[in-house]
């Protein structure tokens, strides 16, 4: 078996809240609550969830953005916590990033061509002239004209720009990409524009993506793999098409019913469940499951026992003890009583 690329293990990332407590434990944000999941080389795993459940705050403890409070993240096999600065560097070239807002991370006032090419100068690769016949390389594999070189951000259209920063991301030829919204914020018709370019991009360059998404439709179109995160944790996790077809988790239900049928008739009969229930203040967590509040499958230990995902088919994990009980025949709320 090869090892994955990327692994992230029990990962936690909890902030300190400013407003301390005089009695007792100091609050803390619970961002990140203990998250697993691989990524293997060549493939694409999508995560996906509402806002605030932890997506960029995972993405960016991946990169070294965020704390580890407990738990490991290796890449290639590598401890990131433990790296010594020249592997920090080493692993800044392997894995890179592609943010939601194309605006902000590009630098209004240096050209296109500059902006790709400041990787490779920081880095230091290659002359002057070398630098710049790979960004004409890059500007090419990213489906824009070399006249654009000496254009400026704002110049351009957004599509244009998000172009710009991919190019520019995979300026180092990294072997993980993580998108964080990556194209949240296009037009539709561009979003599939740039789907198509990175699944192209994959194709040919053996990327790996972790893809973040609020958005199911986005994902589904990427991904080979999707992981749900609810409130710091991954709830359930399958193959993509699995997920669509067979979905355990009530969580992942209600995410689906939320996502548009292309078939009219099957939309208009589609029975809808939104979420009922309030969600937890991520500083003071349900003890037993995350979405019990929220919960229609609900059962007595639900809010006392953590479910633990287990693996109920190939691939496809799960962490509720109700849907768990209905396949195995048993769960963590039999053993409790
Ligand atoms: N630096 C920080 N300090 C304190 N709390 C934080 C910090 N960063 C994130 N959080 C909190 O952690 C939780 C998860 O935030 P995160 O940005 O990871 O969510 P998200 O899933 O990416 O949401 P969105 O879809 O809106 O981008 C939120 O409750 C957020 O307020
Ligand atoms: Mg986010």
């Amino acid at each position: 078996m090869n090892e994955p690329l990327l692994s992230v293990k029990g990962l936690k990332v909890h902030f300190p809240v400013a407003t301390g407590t005089l009695f007792g434990e100091r609050p803390v944000v619970r961002a990140v609550d203990g998250v697993d999941f691989t990524l293997n080389a060549g493939e694409t795993l999508g995560i996906v969830g509402e806002s605030g459940c932890g997506k960029s705050t995972t993405g960016n403890a991946i990169l070294g953005l965020a704390p580890v409070t407990e738990g490991e993240i290796l890449f290639d096999g590598r401890n990131v916590a433990a790296m010594t600065g020249r592997e920090r560097q080493a692993l800044w070239r392997d894995l890179q990033v592609v943010f939601q807002d194309p605006v902000s991370a590009l630098n209004p006032k240096l050209t296109i061509g500059q902006s790709i090419a400041e990787p490779l100068a920081i880095h230091g690769v290659g002359n002057r002239a070398d630098r710049r016949k790979r960004v004409d390389e890059l500007m090419a594999l990213v489906g824009l004209q070399t006249g654009q070189h000496d254009r400026y951000p704002n110049e351009l259209s957004g599509g244009q720009r998000q172009r710009v920063v991919i190019a520019r991301a995979l300026a180092l030829e990294p072997r993980v990409v993580i998108c964080d919204e990556a194209v949240s914020a296009l037009d539709v018709s561009i979003q599939s524009q740039v789907l198509n370019l990175l699944l192209r991009l994959q194709r040919d360059l053996g990327l790996s993506y972790l893809f973040i998404s609020h958005d199911l439709s986005v994902i589904r179109h990427i991904a080979d793999r999707i992981a749900v995160l609810y409130l710091g944790t991954v709830v359930e996790e399958a193959p993509t098409d699995t997920l669509f077809a067979h979905r355990l988790h009530p969580y992942t239900e209600a995410l689906l019913s939320a996502v548009p049928i292309p078939d009219p008739l099957a939309e208009r009969n589609k029975t809808s469940r939104p979420l009922q229930g309030d969600v937890p203040n991520p500083m003071d967590m349900p003890k037993g499951c995350p979405f019990v509040t929220r919960c229609p499958l609900r059962q007595v230990g639900c809010e006392t026992i953590r479910p633990i995902a287990v693996e109920v088919s190939p691939g496809h994990r799960l962490a509720c003890h109700v849907r768990e009980r209905e396949i195995t025949g048993t769960s963590a709320l039999d053993t409790a009583r």
